[in-house]
Order: C-alpha cells, then sequence, then structure tokens
C-alpha cells in the first residue's frame, strides 16, 4: 500500500502548489546556529588530527598508566568478575538508585562516625557521575532552597559549573580564588567575596583538587573559611570529584567536607567515583545534604526523588553496583586504596620530574615550584594563551587556552619533550 502510495506520488507533475509546501515545509533546523566546539574536547580532536609522533595529550581529564593508556583498575576488573558470575537481574534501581552504594558513598565521604550518618540525618541519592550530582544540586536547591537563587562559584572553575546552575535557573556568580601573579590562592580575595555575598548564599566549593588550578586551602584556612560561611549563614555546596586522587589518601582529602560537617554546616555535597575508581563512563556519583533531624531527611529525600525522576527516572545499575562490591568488601577496598594510591603518586612523580626537568636540566630561570605544590590531576602552568598556541603549533603539545595540563597524561616517556618544549616556550 505504502509503496503504491508513494509512486502515485512521485508520479505527480510539480505545480505551484506542491513547490509552495516545500518552502513551508524547510527543515525546522534550518536556523539553529552552530555551536563553538567544546574546549576541552576540542584539544583531543586537534591532537587526533597530529600525525607528529611526538605529539602529547594534556587536554583531557583522564587518568593514563606509565604507558599513556587508560587505565582500568584491577579491584574494578575483579568486581566486575564476581557480579558477572552472580548472574544478576537488570531491574530498575530504586529513585534514588543502589542503597548499599548509597550509603558506602556517604561513609566514604562523611567518614563512618559521622555523626549526621549515625542520626541517620543525610538525604542521598545516586546520581550520574558528579556532573549528574550536581545537576540534581541545581534543580532541587532551585526549587527548595528558601534563599536567593544564587550560586557563587570560584574564579577559575570547573567550566561545566557555569552553565549546570544557569541552565536550572540560577545566577552565577564569582569568588576570588587564584592569583595569577603569585600562581596561587588568593585567600584574601576569597574571603572578602564570600563575605560580601549577600547573607545566606550557596557557594560552591572545591572539596579538593581545585580544577583547574591545582591550587587547594589549607587546613587551617578552611577552619577559617567554615567560620566565615557560618557567621554568613551561607550554604556551603562541595564539589568532591576527586576524593582520594589528590593526595592520595581518601579521608584526607575529605578533610574540608568532614570539618564542615563537625561544625555543624548542613552542607551539600556533589561526588563522583569517575577519577578514584576509574569508572568515567559508567557514571556513578552521589548527591547528598545533610539535614537537621530524620524527619527532614525524610521530606527532603523525597524532594530529591521527585526532582530526579522526570530527570532520569533512575540511575544506572552497573557501576553502581562495581563500586558496593569494592566498598564493602574489606580485602577488595583496601586493593582499591592501594591502587587509588599508585595513581595519585605516579602523578606526583611526574610533577617532580617535569619540575626538576624544566629547574635542574635546563636551568629556567622561572619559578616552577607551583608544579609540585599544586595537587590533583591537574597543573596550572601560569604561562600565556600566546605560549599555549606555542606549544600546541611548534611542539606538538595539547593544553587547554588557559595553561592548564592533565598530569595524568605524562609519562616517563614523554615528560622530556614537554620539558624541553615548555623551556623552549617560557624562555
Ligand atoms: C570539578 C569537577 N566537578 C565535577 C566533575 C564531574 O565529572 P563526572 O561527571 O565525570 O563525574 C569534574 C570532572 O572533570 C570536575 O573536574
Amino acid at each position: 500500500m505504502m509503496h503504491a502510495r508513494t509512486l502515485t506520488r512521485a508520479s505527480r507533475p510539480i505545480t505551484k502548489c506542491t513547490l509552495l509546501q516545500a518552502t513551508r515545509f524547510s527543515s525546522k533546523w534550518a536556523k539553529v546556529p552552530g555551536g563553538p566546539p567544546d574546549p576541552i574536547l576540542g584539544v583531543t580532536e586537534a591532537f587526533k588530527r597530529d600525525s607528529d609522533p611526538r605529539k602529547i595529550n594534556l587536554g583531557v581529564g583522564a587518568y593514563r598508566d606509565e604507558n599513556g593508556k587508560p587505565y582500568v583498575l584491577p579491584s574494578v576488573r575483579e568486581s566486575e568478575k564476581r557480579l558477572v558470575s552472580e548472574k544478576l537481574d537488570k531491574e530498575y534501581l530504586p529513585i534514588t538508585g543502589l542503597a548499599s552504594f548509597d550509603k558506602l558513598a556517604a561513609e566514604l565521604a562523611y567518614g563512618e562516625d559521622s555523626k549526621p550518618l549515625k542520626e541517620d540525618r543525610v538525604a542521598k541519592t545516586q546520581s550520574i557521575s558528579g556532573t549528574g550530582a550536581l545537576r540534581i544540586a541545581g534543580e532541587f536547591l532551585y526549587r527548595m532552597y528558601p534563599g536567593k537563587k544564587t550560586v557563587y562559584v570560584p574564579t577559575p572553575t570547573w567550566g561545566n559549573h557555569i552553565p549546570i546552575f544557569k541552565n536550572s535557573g540560577f545566577d552565577v556568580q564569582h569568588y576570588a580564588y587564584y592569583d595569577k601573579d603569585t600562581v596561587a590562592l588568593d585567600f584574601e580575595g576569597m574571603v572578602r567575596d564570600i563575605k560580601n555575598a549577600p547573607d545566606g548564599s550557596i557557594i560552591l566549593l572545591h572539596a579538593c583538587a581545585h580544577n583547574p588550578t591545582g591550587v587547594d586551602p589549607t587546613q587551617e584556612q578552611w577552619r577559617t573559611l567554615s567560620k566565615v560561611l557560618k557567621e554568613k549563614d551561607h550554604l556551603p555546596l562541595f564539589d568532591m570529584a576527586y576524593q582520594g586522587f589528590a593526595s592520595g589518601d581518601a579521608a584526607r582529602d575529605a578533610f574540608a567536607v568532614r570539618h564542615f560537617v563537625e561544625q555543624g554546616h548542613e552542607i551539600a555535597l556533589c561526588q563522583s567515583f569517575a577519577k578514584n575508581m576509574g569508572l568515567y563512563g559508567e557514571r556513578v556519583g552521589m548527591f547528598s545534604i545533610v539535614t537537621a533531624s530524620p524527619d527532614e531527611r525524610d521530606r527532603v529525600e523525597s524532594q530529591l526523588k521527585i526532582t530526579v525522576r522526570p530527570m532520569i527516572s533512575n540511575p544506572p545499575l552497573h557501576g553502581a553496583r562495581i563500586a558496593a562490591l569494592i566498598m564493602g568488601d574489606a580485602g577488595m577496598r583496601s586493593q582499591w586504596l592501594a591502587e587509588l594510591k599508585g595513581m595519585a603518586d605516579r602523578i606526583n612523580t611526574m610533577r617532580s620530574t617535569l619540575r626538576h626537568l624544566l629547574v635542574d636540566e635546563h636551568g629556567s630561570k622561572r619559578n616552577w615550584d607551583h608544579i609540585t605544590n599544586q595537587i590533583g590531576m591537574f597543573a596550572f602552568l601560569g604561562i600565556t594563551p600566546e605560549q599555549v598556541s606555542q606549544l600546541l603549533r611548534d611542539h606538538h603539545v595539547y593544553l587547554t587556552k588557559d595553561g592548564r595540563i592533565s598530569v595524568a597524561g605524562i609519562t616517563e616517556h614523554n615528560v622530556r619533550h614537554l620539558a624541553d618544549s615548555i623551556y623552549k616556550v617560557t624562555g
């Protein structure tokens, strides 16, 4: 039938009327403007097009092993093997995700003896990794936060923070964070801006391994920040995408989160297991909020469900099972924590090697201490956009325009070419 009708139409002569129809039904997307490429993924695309064997991709924020290859943690492989052997079903998870995962993820962040966890007053929901947790935060806080709909983020911050909160309806404002001249934290500016924000503002804080600068407040500075936020009745919204990845010690990297909670802040927290378990594409994360009582927790959690249901219905199963099995089994957990430390140690060794080559071998007159002082996956080189372009154009070294390199992409094989190149463009 269909075939016969199509033939009849096709054989009709083209009349003025059919031409008019064609114009009227031209594509609905004809006026959609092409958007700019994602700044980070754009770096990888340019890297792929380069055929020079010396090329190095330091744009993408994913760990690479000593041979520059993606790394699946042996504990993750083991967990997957066990899960497959159990022949589990693939039923939907509840809206707030896998309960065992939520519990263990919360203990990892807040600490097993955390008071609000013991008192059952932390509302939790599994999320699509850290980005999904931030998105739930945006949607939930926009609907339920009693204060002004403004989020303060550091300058600079992870690029996605701004559209995530704008898309949720928030006004996004900035607080000082990084001082280009000293290549270090602008703590005075940070405190000044947080104090100047209207009482009860939402302050987004990178819990550890600040992206993109790799510059974190000291524990003493975190203590001061906790007091300042308390005085101002601000809501601390922690983004913890690198727990354990920064220092190699998951408890140490959770210092800020745990200190704020001990000081009585009702924090909101976004967690990601992309980096610390290497579960990037599995999209494993959690959003949680500390509340005042189990009853309040219940009500908040009911609203989290109402937030999550129309966004994703319910979160993915496989990655959460992998993470829950690892965190819940004593043997696998200690294996994972050792592997996590191994990744952090390799990154720190690469930091020292790069600094050593620049300072001791090349005799660079610049101060490169920040390479080893910074923490986590990234180093902010403190170089100009012109020097970044030179690295790309003349030396096949790919990094983001702001001069950020992913230290996880440096290996024993490419560190010499990298140091030579940085030395040449910085003089
Ligand atoms: C600061 C920060 N927050 C959140 C994320 C979220 O990552 P994901 O959604 O892969 O967990 C990242 C990833 O690079 C990040 O750097």
